[in-house]
């Protein structure tokens, strides 16, 4: 089986699946307060998503992330997880995991770990409750701590992604840091993106760039680059002090597309070559179709084959008019 690269010489390991585009939160930087969601009928069936994962990892994926909206609120998705884990122990894929925003880990991360999970992002952006209900809308600080207790507690590592927002949380920096360093998590910085039909001023007013942010931290601490990399689009820095290794994602002041190994199928079943670009080609209706995975997997090479060499976002004024009118929720990050 040919594995499938891109036109830029780049392997596509690494498939993010976005299960469902809802979700029990409304970040401010990433959904509306009221949301129109899709009909449930729109949405790949859990049978749908097997074939579709199952058929990346013939072609060479061997890392899969599942995504949202909150991938836990989608109903029966322990049965995926559960079936999914069968490419686990069979050596073909070598990462299952999801990103998640902790509401509902305390229900599931024993089952998550029974299915071979290793580890979960958790996106939580404060560790004051009041500020947490305001960028979630209503989301409660206290059901995410316990959520990303129980994960360490059914012996998941977790990794802690906090949206870096200006005049937001700023000065959390440091609060957050020391929680990590006590309670053993990763932690990674993200750049907020222009993403979402509303409210671009005001993404443009926090956009807080990590450049500034780690001045603030080489401040106080000796900062080493780490040229190892995840696997996905962060980059480490070991703080020498405290041993600590903190990620930073950059979209918009460090490109770091050219060593880009992903791809990305909404909960419709859009696969989505770049996060940044607007092209992308529908595989639900070749999953719907044909019983043979033959069409679908042509249907994936042929969408591999124009992958861009990088995205759009960019920040200056002019440009952020009309940019990205997805939702970030709709693309699952
Ligand atoms: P690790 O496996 O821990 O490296 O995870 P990850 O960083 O690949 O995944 P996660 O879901 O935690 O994503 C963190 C952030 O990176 C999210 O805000 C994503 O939207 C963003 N991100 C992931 N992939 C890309 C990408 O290809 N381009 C851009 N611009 N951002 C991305
Ligand atoms: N910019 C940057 N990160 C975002 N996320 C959601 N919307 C945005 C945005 N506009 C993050 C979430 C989560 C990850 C999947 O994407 O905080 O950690
Ligand atoms: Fe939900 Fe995550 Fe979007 Fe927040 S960032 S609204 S938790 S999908």
């Amino acid at each position: 089986m040919t594995p499938l690269i891109d036109p830029f010489a780049r392997p596509i390991s690494y498939l993010r699946v976005s299960v469902t585009d809802r979700c029990d939160f409304r970040c401010t930087y990433c959904m509306a307060e009221h949301m129109q969601f899709l009909p449930k009928k729109d949405l790949l069936t859990l049978e749908e998503l097997d074939r579709l994962c199952s058929t990346f990892i013939r072609l060479g994926v061997e890392k899969l992330r599942i995504t949202g909206g909150e991938p836990l609120v989608r109903r029966d998705i322990m049965t995926f997880f559960r079936t999914m884990s069968r490419h686990l122990d069979s050596g073909a894929l070598k990462e299952l995991t999801l990103t998640t925003n902790g509401s509902q880990l305390a229900r599931f991360a024993d089952e998550l770990a029974a299915c071979g999970i290793r580890r979960v992002n958790v996106s939580l952006d404060t560790l004051d409750p009041a500020k947490f209900a305001e960028i979630t809308r209503w989301g409660r600080l206290p059901q995410v701590l316990e959520g990303i207790a129980a994960a360490k507690r059914a012996g998941l590592r977790v990794k802690i992604n906090t949206v870096a927002l200006k005049g937001f949380n700023e000065d959390e920096l440091f609060p957050l840091l020391d929680w990590c360093a006590q309670e053993g998590h990763d932690l990674t910085f993200i750049e907020v993106m222009p993403m979402g039909e509303m409210g671009e001023e005001m993404r443009l007013d926090q956009y807080w760039p990590l450049k500034d942010l780690r001045a603030r931290l080489a401040e106080r601490f000796t900062l080493t680059d780490l040229a190892e990399r995840s696997g996905g689009p962060a980059r480490y820095v070991r703080i020498e002090e405290t041993g600590q290794k903190i990620g930073f994602i950059t979209p918009l002041t460090h490109n770091f597309c050219e060593s880009c190994n992903r791809v990305r199928v909404t909960c419709t079943g859009e696969l989505f070559m770049c996060l940044g670009q607007e092209d992308m080609a529908d595989l639900r209706a070749p999953l719907r179709a044909a019983a043979d995975d033959g069409v679908l997997e042509q249907a994936i090479r042929a969408a591999i084959a124009r992958k861009p060499k990088g995205h759009d976002f960019d920040y200056s004024r002019q440009k952020v008019a009309g940019q990205m009118s997805r939702h970030m929720s709709h693309t699952g990050g």
